[in-house]
């Protein structure tokens, strides 16, 4: 599945880039244009995005656009947003401050800069699947290598230490968890993360913890544990707007972690884009006081989950309920054999076909997952739609 990108130079010479693989999702939006122009209604259960309004977001004064946006900012990001960040998140880790912290563009590129640092060519990364789509193709990018985890549906798709220490070779620098999960919609609890953590201080391992799906947890309290409120020694935290703040479009997100990978991190920005953009990160700022908002996304995300986890059962099909993000992701084994808009399903990728085809369902196959057996089918798009998504799933699966 990967393509070989290289460019030409001169006569015939070829310099092979690196060996990422092309974009699961940007294949089946492409899919997805092509039926719509066909005039098929589809429904956008493959969204990944949060489809909800944002917060206020005020114009800046022309005295803040002088000052504050027209120049270069700070590399680490503007200093009203880092103080916000440390005033809002709740668990903020107890010995690092607003110097601690990275602005970057989108969670992404938090994700992108902490692993240039964990995992330089020669180390292996934990990576507990299903995982996020884009961990592997970055690990492709920085040299390291993914040494993949699978933890199964008996298991919430959590790992646990054991499972992890069975998977630990002599290059092992880190360890990914992502909570609550995507594709999963799973949420590690305290005492499981405190788990990891230990097992991790014992190895002298790294922690990088993907929270970006963090206050859309429907749990109590409505933010998901934290590895900041663990004993664990090295961890590097990712955050940012794109999900619950429905601010994906402006690329804000942050790296919290100790200098000696802030410093790294910091210097790859510095030389590629040295900062991020001024005026997303006022935006941020301001999003980030918006005390009333959070509530607000999490009742309204709750009651979009309980839809599509109804219809999903109702259609047959097994399926976790999540405890957070925005995704389900359900078993489709039960669906092999079956034939749907004249495709056979025999695996999730011809599965996620299939509903496309014979019921105009958009959906992610788990294998981009790592995960296959699966979709991933999301409720961030508003209730009228997942609603009518549910009922054709139904309908189309009856
Ligand atoms: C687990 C996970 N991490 C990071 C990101 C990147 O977020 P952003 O859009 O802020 O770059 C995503 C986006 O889908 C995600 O699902």
């Amino acid at each position: 599945m990967c393509a070989e990108w290289a460019i030409t130079v001169g006569m015939t010479i070829t310099v092979p880039a690196k060996r990422v693989p092309p974009s699961v999702t940007g294949g089946i939006r492409d899919r997805i244009k092509a039926l719509s122009a066909a005039g098929q209604a589809i429904y956008r259960l493959d969204a990944g995005e949060v489809d909800f309004t944002s917060p206020d977001v005020r114009t800046p004064s022309p005295t803040e656009i002088a000052d504050l946006l027209n120049p270069y900012g700070p590399p680490l990001g503007l200093a009203g947003l880092r103080e916000a960040i440390v005033q809002t998140r709740g668990a903020f880790p107890a010995g690092l401050t607003v110097d601690d912290i990275l602005v970057t563009n989108g969670a992404k590129q938090a994700v992108y800069l902490a692993l240039a640092v964990l995992a330089p060519p020669g180390a292996d990364v934990l990576v507990p699947a299903p995982h996020w789509v884009s961990y592997l193709p970055m690990l492709e990018m920085t040299g390291g290598r993914a040494v993949v985890v699978p933890a199964d549906r008996s298991q919430s798709f959590k790992v646990t230490p054991e499972a992890l220490e069975r998977a630990v070779t002599p290059s092992t620098t880190a360890v990914v968890i992502n909570t609550p999960g995507n594709p999963s919609g799973s949420v590690y609890t305290r005492d499981e993360l405190e788990a990891i953590a230990t097992w991790a201080n014992e190895r002298g391992l790294w922690i990088l913890s993907d929270e970006i799906y963090r206050h859309i947890y429907f749990g109590e309290g409505g933010s998901a544990p934290s590895i900041a409120e663990t004993t664990a020694e090295r961890f590097v935290i990712v955050d940012g707007l794109s999900k619950a703040y429905a601010l994906a479009g402006w690329r804000v997100g942050w790296l919290i972690a100790e200098k000696s990978v802030l410093g790294p991190a910091k210097s790859v920005m510095s030389h590629t884009t040295s900062h991020a953009s001024n005026y997303p990160q006022l935006v941020a700022e301001r999003a980030l006081r918006d005390s009333t908002y959070l509530p607000l996304v999490r009742h309204e995300l709750r009651e979009r989950r309980d839809a599509l986890v109804s219809a999903i059962h109702n259609a047959g099909l097994d399926c976790v309920e999540p405890q957070g993000s925005i995704y389900t992701f359900p078993s489709i084994e039960s669906l092999y054999g079956r034939s749907l808009g004249g495709i056979d399903i025999v695996d999730d990728l011809s599965a996620s076909e299939a509903l496309l085809a014979g019921g105009g369902i958009a959906s992610v196959p788990g294998s981009a997952f790592g995960a296959p057996g699966h979709l991933r089918l999301g409720y961030g798009r508003n209730l009228a739609e997942i609603t009518a998504a549910g009922e054709r799933l139904i309908e189309t699966l009856r």
